[in-house]
C-alpha cells in the first residue's frame, strides 16, 4: 500500500485498506454551500478524466459544509474515503476547496494532465484525514511590474498556487520599470508606464482574475508602490514629483531609483485616487502599499518637501516616509481595509499597519513586539529571484545569496523562542519572484517549483521534516511534470535590462 504522498502533508493522514474508484456513474451529494467545491472538482478533474460528476441526492461523493465542525477552522477539511464513497467535509466553504486540493493529489498523477487521458483507474486510496493549517497566510509574491505577464499566465499561477493550497497571490503591480494597473481618471500611468516593457492589465482581466482565484481559495492581494519605486507614475505624471517642470522616463536599469513622489497634496491625492480604484477591483481585506526603499534625498533637497516637514512639526525631511504611509494607511483603514507594507526595520510603520519584514527575520521580531500582525517574507530564505544552486549551470539570478529547496523549508516564519503572544502576531509567509533576472514564465516556474512546494509545507504544516519532506517531493515533481512545471532552466536569454545592483 504506497503511503499517499502529498505536498503539503496533512496533519492527521490514517491509510486504510482499500480503494474508491471514479466512474462515469460517479455523482456528487452537494450540501448548500458546497457548489462551489463540486465545481471545482469538476473544473480541475474534467480535463484529464472526462468524468461528468453530475450532482445526486444519492451521489456517493458527499461534499457537505457543516457549520458546527468548529474545530476545523476556517481553512481545515476532513476527508473519510472508503471503498463505497467519499465523504469531504469542512465548516466554511474555503475548507473544502483545501480538501478538493487533496482529493485531487490522492488520484493517479494523470488526473493533473491537461488532455484526456485513457488506460487509468481514477481510484484513491481509502483514508481517514483531518487537516488545518498551521498559518492563515501562505502566499506568493509574483512582481509583473519588472515583467508584465499575460493574464491567462497569471490564471495558471493561481492554479498552482492552490494545488500547494497557498491562500493568497500578492501581485507587485507597479515599480520603476512599469505601471500595469489601469485607473481610470489617470489614463496615462499605463499609456506611459505600461511601456516599454510589456503593457498592462485591463479592469475586466484584472476583476477575472479575482474571481476565478476566489474559486479556487486564492486572494489576490495588490500591491501599488509608494512614496518610492515610482518612476513609472513619474513619467506618466511628472508633476506627482520633486522637481517642478522635470521630465522622467520610466526607468530602463534595476536597482533602487532616488526619484520619490512629493509631498504636496496633489501626490497624496494622487495615491489616494489610485487606491481608491484599487480597492473597487480587489476585494482583499489587505492592500499593499510597498513603502521600502525609499531614499529621501529628494525631499532634503526640496524647499516644499522641508516647508512640508516643518508645517507637519516633523523633526526632518526623514520623517516624511512614516507621514507618508500614515497618511495613505489611514485613508484604507477608513475604507475598511487594511494596509499593509514592507518594513525595512521592523520598526518604521504606525502600529495598525500589517508589516512584511523582507530584509533581516529578526525585523518580524521587533515587529510583533509593537504589536504588529506579520508576514515573514525575509530574503535569506524567501527571494526566489536568488539562484536555488551554486552550480554554474544556473541561469543568471539576482547575485548575494544561494537560496537552495533546504533553506526556504528552513524558513520558520514563528520561531520556537518567540513567546506564545508574539508568535500569534505572525500570519504567515510567503516566498516572492522579483523577476529582474526572469524573462519567460518556463524561466519563472523553473525558480519557483520546488521551492514554492517547501514554503507550502512549512506554512500549512508548521513542521519542519526535511527528510519526509524530499521523499514526498521526489512523487510531487512527478505531479508537476504533468503539469508541464519545467524541472531544468530553459536556455537563458539575455537580461532585458543592465542590471546595476
Ligand atoms: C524588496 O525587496 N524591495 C521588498
Amino acid at each position: 500500500m504506497p503511503h499517499p504522498r502529498l505536498v503539503p502533508e496533512p496533519i492527521h493522514l490514517q491509510l486504510l485498506p482499500g480503494r474508491f474508484t471514479f466512474g462515469a456513474s460517479t455523482a456528487l451529494k452537494v450540501s448548500p454551500g458546497a457548489e462551489g467545491a463540486a465545481r471545482l472538482l469538476r473544473t480541475l478533474l474534467g480535463p484529464a478524466t472526462g468524468l461528468p460528476l453530475p450532482a445526486r441526492p444519492d451521489g456517493s461523493v458527499v461534499l457537505a459544509l457543516d457549520h458546527a465542525l468548529t474545530g476545523l477552522g476556517e481553512e481545515g477539511y476532513g476527508l473519510t474515503v472508503g471503498s463505497e464513497g467519499v465523504l469531504l467535509r469542512a465548516a466554511r466553504p474555503q475548507g473544502l476547496l483545501a480538501g478538493v486540493q487533496t482529493l485531487r493529489q490522492l488520484l493517479p498523477v494523470e488526473a493533473l494532465a491537461a488532455e484526456p487521458v485513457s488506460g487509468v483507474a481514477w481510484s484513491v486510496p481509502c483514508v481517514q484525514i483531518t487537516d488545518t493549517p498551521r498559518f492563515p497566510w501562505r502566499g506568493s509574491m509574483l512582481d509583473v511590474a519588472r515583467r508584465f505577464q499575460p493574464v491567462s499566465y497569471l490564471r495558471r499561477y493561481v492554479d498552482l498556487l492552490a494545488l500547494h493550497k497557498l491562500n493568497v497571490l500578492h501581485l507587485h503591480l507597479t515599480d520603476d520599470q512599469g505601471w500595469r494597473m489601469p485607473v481610470a481618471e489617470l489614463p496615462r500611468l499605463t499609456e506611459v508606464g505600461g511601456d516599454p516593457h510589456g503593457g498592462a492589465y485591463t479592469r475586466d482581466e484584472l476583476t477575472g482574475l479575482v474571481a476565478y482565484a476566489a474559486e479556487r481559495g486564492v486572494t489576490v492581494v495588490p500591491e501599488i508602490e509608494m512614496p518610492g519605486h515610482v518612476r513609472a507614475a513619474l513619467a506618466a505624471y511628472p508633476e506627482l514629483g520633486n522637481h517642478p517642470g522635470r521630465s522622467y522616463d520610466v526607468w530602463d536599469r534595476w536597482g533602487v531609483c532616488d526619484t520619490i513622489l512629493g509631498v504636496h497634496d496633489g501626490a497624496l491625492e494622487f495615491c489616494r485616487t489610485v487606491l481608491d480604484e484599487v480597492m473597487e477591483v480587489f476585494p482583499s481585506p489587505y492592500i499593499h502599499i510597498g513603502g521600502e526603499e525609499c531614499p529621501t534625498t529628494e525631499w532634503h533637497d526640496s524647499p516644499a518637501a522641508r516647508r512640508r516637514a516643518a508645517e507637519e512639526g516633523l523633526p526632518g525631511p526623514a520623517a516624511l516616509h512614516g507621514w507618508f504611509m500614515e497618511r495613505i494607511g489611514r485613508h484604507l483603514l477608513d475604507a475598511g481595509r487594511k494596509p499593509l507594507s514592507w518594513t525595512e526595520n521592523g520598526a518604521d510603520l504606525p502600529p495598525y499597519f500589517t508589516v512584511m519584514p523582507w530584509r533581516d527575520a529578526d525585523h518580524g521580531r521587533t515587529a510583533v513586539r509593537r504589536g504588529h500582525p506579520v508576514i515573514m517574507a525575509p530574503h535569506r530564505t524567501t527571494y526566489l529571484d536568488y539562484p536555488q544552486s551554486a552550480s554554474p549551470t544556473e541561469p543568471p539570478g539576482q547575485a548575494g545569496e544561494i537560496v537552495d529547496l533546504r533553506t526556504v523549508h528552513g524558513n520558520d516564519p514563528a520561531p520556537a523562542d518567540w513567546s506564545p503572544e508574539e508568535a500569534a502576531r505572525v500570519l504567515g509567509s510567503q516566498v516572492q519572484l522579483w523577476t529582474e533576472y526572469v524573462p519567460t514564465t518556463a524561466h519563472a516556474e523553473y525558480l519557483t517549483f520546488p521551492r514554492l512546494c517547501a514554503l507550502a509545507e512549512v506554512v500549512w504544516t508548521g513542521r519542519h521534516d526535511w527528510s519526509g519532506f524530499q521523499e514526498r517531493l521526489r512523487h510531487h515533481r512527478t505531479r508537476l511534470d504533468v503539469l508541464g512545471v519545467p524541472r531544468r532552466p530553459t536556455s537563458a536569454p539575455e537580461p532585458l535590462l543592465t542590471p546595476t545592483s
